[in-house]
């Protein structure tokens, strides 16, 4: 299938080489000499015993997603590789993850990075502390657009929810 938007994930079945598509030129992608394959994100639907499906909470600007309602396995072998937030169908902002780190992300989409000293998960509202927000109360507002966000699975591919 030919590349036709930005952000979409396209995996080879040979040998696993798994791409994401940052400018959009119209070819096919070949790997292995064959076409690769277009991933599209599982849901709800698809949910089985292990859970895939991100858990997206806002707050303010402070988005926080962990994988999944019951916390995904981060081992050698079966881990998630990364976390991606995305806005209207684009990447706004992303985090890999090692096989030894637990499955979740913050994301602070007002200018700061969220750090040791973030506390975000356990407040109601962005702490401050991780931006410009002053008094643990984000001043930017509600993010505007489409949230969601998207996971890979080195063994059970991409996963998306939205917000
Ligand atoms: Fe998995």
């Amino acid at each position: 299938m030919a590349v036709q938007k930005r952000a979409e994930v396209f995996k080879c079945s040979v040998c696993g080489n798994t791409v994401e598509v940052v400018d959009v030129g119209g070819g096919t992608l070949v790997c292995c000499d064959k076409e690769m394959e277009l991933l599209q994100p599982k849901g709800k639907a698809e949910e089985g015993k292990e859970k895939h499906v991100p858990v997206v909470r806002v707050k303010g600007c402070c988005v926080n997603v962990s994988v999944g309602t019951v916390p995904h396995p981060m081992e050698t072998g079966h881990y998630i590789a990364n976390i991606q937030l995305l806005k209207d169908g684009l990447v706004i902002a992303e985090k890999s993850l090692k096989s030894n780190e637990e499955p979740k992300a913050t994301f602070c989409l007002c200018g700061g990075s969220c750090d040791e000293a973030c506390s975000c998960e356990q407040e109601e509202s962005c702490c401050g502390s991780c931006c410009s927000c002053a008094d643990g109360e984000c001043q930017c507002g509600e993010i505007a657009g489409k949230i969601s966000a998207r996971i890979y699975c080195n063994l059970h591919d991409l996963w998306e929810s939205a917000k």
